[in-house]
């Protein structure tokens, strides 16, 4: 898979796919991820890439022209499946969404700064607007880095036991049961007893019990049919 990110501050994303699981996906070909510096597609001298919004009004809107000439750029290199822009505005991220888009072959990432991008970058290219939830962030640079990284952490071989994706809070639509380790006791604090019958049978009844009283417990939500 590849993952190319556009933004007005590369800086950013330099960090979060450097270290751990993100940077072992990279180093084992699993992923490439490139990030582009929207500066160097602005024609101006000042590298701007930003400008007033017209009908005034605080906040500066990101031009169409130096993302339009990247997203050019890259489509003329490769077919993408997805393009993505970052914004609070857009469709809640989830966990069946970062399913489907790790069955993705290339996607672009398009990361929003200021007040926005011109709206018709989004008539033009953009095939999904994601949101990370109804806050509001600085830039959508470290909801991309959340959106790559929920991604990228399920293709087959990037995590080194598979199982340990598919046993992820919400990948089956319920919370995670609790997890213990060494100690077996801790200032009066004791590992449950099943867990350590060497019983799989009962570990696992066990397991699915408390996801779902869990789930019950913290997300009832995520209980209810639709
Ligand atoms: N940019 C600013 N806030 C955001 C959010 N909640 N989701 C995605 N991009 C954003």
């Amino acid at each position: 898979m590849r993952i190319d990110i556009i933004t007005a501050v590369p800086a950013l994303l330099e960090s979060p796919f450097a270290h751990s699981i993100m940077k072992r996906a990279q180093d084992k070909g699993y992923v490439e991820i490139y990030v582009h510096n929207l500066h160097d597609y602005s024609k101006n001298k000042y590298r701007q890439v930003d400008d007033y919004q017209f009908g005034g009004g605080a906040g500066m809107v990101m031009m169409i022209e130096p993302i339009d000439k990247c997203i050019e750029q890259l489509k003329s290199e490769r077919h993408y499946d997805s393009v993505i822009y970052m914004t609070p505005d857009g469709q809640q991220w989830d966990q069946p969404m970062a399913n489907t888009f790790s069955m993705y072959e290339n996607i672009i990432i398009l990361c929003g700064h200021y007040k926005g991008v011109d709206e018709r970058v989004r008539e033009l290219h953009i095939t999904h607007e994601i949101s990370i939830g109804d806050y509001v962030i600085s830039g959508g640079e470290l909801a991309a880095a959340i959106v790559a990284d929920s991604i990228v952490r399920l293709i087959p071989g990037v995590l080194g036991d598979e199982q340990s994706a598919l046993s992820d809070s919400h990948q089956d639509g319920l919370l995670s049961p609790p997890i213990y380790t060494r100690p077996v006791e801790y200032k009066g604090l004791k590992v449950p007893d099943v867990l350590m019958s060497g019983n799989h049978g009962a570990i696992e009844k066990w397991r699915a019990e408390e996801a779902i009283r869990r789930t019950r417990e913290r997300r009832p939500d995520m209980l209810k049919e639709d």
